[in-house]
């Protein structure tokens, strides 16, 4: 905390929140473009401050992502008569198998002493095999408990690097340039305004579902991320974030 006063840190958070019309801030020194550990920092902050949030019982939907996967590796056990159950909050979005939400899930439980449920799912799904899987009993039954967590652990992507870090056809990455696509969040694509200019079509948390829960807090930081950082933050309801120095910085400066 001393640190954070001498480094101006809190004046950066309050700016931040004051400026993407948050909840809260929270930035950790440093730029995770440049250094590699202040990902793990960030990854630190968010346990923490999830821990902070937990009640008696616990349902928690997180995404994908390597800042997620940090999140994980920082959890630590939680107190006695508390209960976790961490579920991915969407199916197959074209990760790697350490980035997907499911690994990160697993993960989580194992590192807090919780539980988790998993979504097997394809990465892409035809209309048809969607409504199918869809009417499956597992997958409802995972899908509602999606539904019932009051906590929601979320990436924050730049919308070229997530486009191709799925390998999306040249089809969709046409359609991201020309709609000015510039962030990415539980596969959906923002422009800078903040309208959705195209999802990846899986099965779990719609947007429009996560006003539903009580705490959403997304972790994404990095100077580079700035602009998909302040165009998913148009999206309403009100968020939490934690985020890093250089992602912090290079927001303000160009308010
Ligand atoms: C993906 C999530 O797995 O990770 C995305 O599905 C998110 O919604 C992305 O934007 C962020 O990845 P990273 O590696 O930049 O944390």
């Amino acid at each position: 905390e001393m640190m954070k006063e001498l480094s101006g840190l809190h004046v950066l958070e309050s700016k931040l929140k004051d400026m993407l019309n948050l909840s809260e801030v929270i930035v950790v020194p440093g730029d995770s473009d440049q250094d590699v550990w202040v990902k793990n920092d960030m990854g630190k902050a968010a346990a923490d401050r999830l821990k902070r949030q937990l009640s008696a019982k616990n349902i928690i939907a997180v995404t994908g992502g390597t800042t997620l996967a940090s999140v994980a590796e920082m959890m630590t056990p939680i107190q006695k008569g508390q209960q976790l159950l961490f579920v991915p909050a969407r199916g197959g979005l074209g990760e790697k198998v350490e980035n997907q939400a499911n690994t990160i899930c697993s993960t989580m439980a194992q590192k807090a002493n919780g539980e988790y449920r998993l979504l097997h799912l394809p990465d892409q799904l035809s209309k048809e095999t969607y409504l199918s899987l869809m009417a499956e009993p597992g997958v409802k039954e995972v899908m509602e408990l999606i539904h019932s967590a009051g906590i929601v652990l979320h990436g924050i992507g730049d919308a070229k690097t997530m486009a191709v870090r799925r390998n999306s056809n040249p089809s969709v990455l046409q359609k991201l340039e020309e709609e000015k696509a510039v962030a990415e969040a539980f596969g959906y694509y923002f422009d800078q305004q903040g309208e959705v200019v195209h999802r990846v079509r899986t099965i779990g948390l719609q947007l429009d579902e996560l006003q539903n829960s009580d705490f959403i807090m997304a972790v994404a930081g990095g100077s580079s991320k700035s602009d998909a950082i302040a165009a998913f933050m148009k999206h309403g309801p009100k968020k939490v974030l934690i985020t890093d120095e250089g992602a912090a910085r290079q927001l303000l400066g160009r308010s």
